[in-house]
């Protein structure tokens, strides 16, 4: 009780600080992801996501370089095929541009990078739809084929994670069999497993080309207002096999972080999202925040509730900032 009790002790100077702090960002939690584009002959800047870019393949090694170099230990990868048609062709093409970045970076990086695949279909489908469209409908079990072949061509290419993030039903039971069956029984599964349908994509779909062409996608991602729906999706895909689950978004979403790590005690990621990278660019640039506070302040909260992992755009700034450099 006050005043023998007085909390501001614990406060007094930044060492004390430090020394009890409850939580910390490691570098090794970070999962920084990238465009890849078919075709491009450099790097070209995404206007909604300051200082993020589409990368060409060359131009992503050379960043890789520099990113393995200060400890960056894994990246996702979304890719920008040059042609797009109903069937989604080039996510599981041999040859497609994620088939061949992941080749490339495996032969660079080997054990050195952890990469990860996003296994999703819409960035290479003309309708810009995450699966197979009849209609106005978005085919489920239809769709599974198609990205239990891409998750398979990635895996050969050397993805070391393949990360589904479409939100068909069963599609994590059908990756894990697909790759079981081929050999590639020690590829992880990184499960999207409650994906929100959030409006704080918006940038990303800019930077990934995949905004569907009609409709959206609540007929498959799920209804913000729902906690109970999401430990179902993590239960049915800790089921079929997923190795790490994911919560995405993850500031308008720590409730169900919490609860899902809590409950289920698995290796969880959440996804800082496009546009809550873009919501403190702006405000930076307005002058209204500082970056590094509020960056720090954002992925404290994350890791607080419960990520073991968080994918952000954030990630290089962080790494320099833990390293001391700027
Ligand atoms: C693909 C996919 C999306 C994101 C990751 N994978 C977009 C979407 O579902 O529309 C969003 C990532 C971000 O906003 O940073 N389905």
């Amino acid at each position: 009780m006050f005043p023998r009790t007085r909390m501001r002790r614990l406060r007094r100077s930044q060492l004390i600080r430090d020394f009890v702090r409850e939580t910390q960002i490691d570098i090794k939690d970070l999962i920084y992801p990238f465009f890849v584009e078919e075709g491009l002959s450099d790097k070209k800047p995404i206007s909604a996501m300051p200082n993020q870019f589409r990368y060409s393949i060359d131009s992503l090694v050379k960043k890789l370089g520099d990113l393995v170099e200060i400890g960056i230990p894994a990246i996702i990868l979304f890719g920008i095929p040059a042609e797009k048609d109903s069937l989604a062709s080039s996510a599981y093409d041999k040859n497609g541009i994620i088939q061949q970045a992941v080749r490339k970076l495996k032969e660079e990086f080997g054990e050195d990078l952890i990469v990860i695949t996003d296994i999703c279909l819409c960035e290479y489908t003309d309708h810009g739809h995450c699966g197979i469209v009849r209609g106005n409908e978005i085919l489920n079990d239809e769709t599974l084929e198609l990205l239990a072949k891409t998750a398979l061509s990635h895996a050969e290419a050397g993805a070391d994670i393949v990360a589904p993030s479409d939100m068909m039903d069963g599609r994590v039971g059908a990756i894990r069999a697909a790759l079981d069956k081929e050999g590639f029984s020690d590829t992880l599964i990184m499960s999207y497993a409650a994906k929100y349908a959030s409006t704080f994509y918006g940038p990303f779909r800019e930077a990934a080309e995949s905004a569907p062409s009609f409709g959206d996608r609540r007929s498959y991602q799920m209804d913000p207002r729902n906690v109970n729906e999401a430990l179902r999706e993590v239960y049915l895909d800790i089921q079929e096999g997923a190795d790490i689950i994911m919560v995405k978004p993850a500031l308008s979403y720590l409730d169900v972080l919490y609860r899902v790590k809590k409950d289920f005690g698995y290796p969880t990621a959440a996804y800082n999202v496009s546009g809550e990278y873009t919501m403190i660019k702006l405000m930076v640039e307005k002058g209204y925040i500082k970056e590094k506070d509020a960056v720090f302040e954002v992925l404290n909260s994350i890791k607080r509730a419960g990520a073991d992992m968080i994918l952000t755009y954030f990630a290089e700034d962080v790494a320099r900032w833990l390293r001391g450099e700027v």
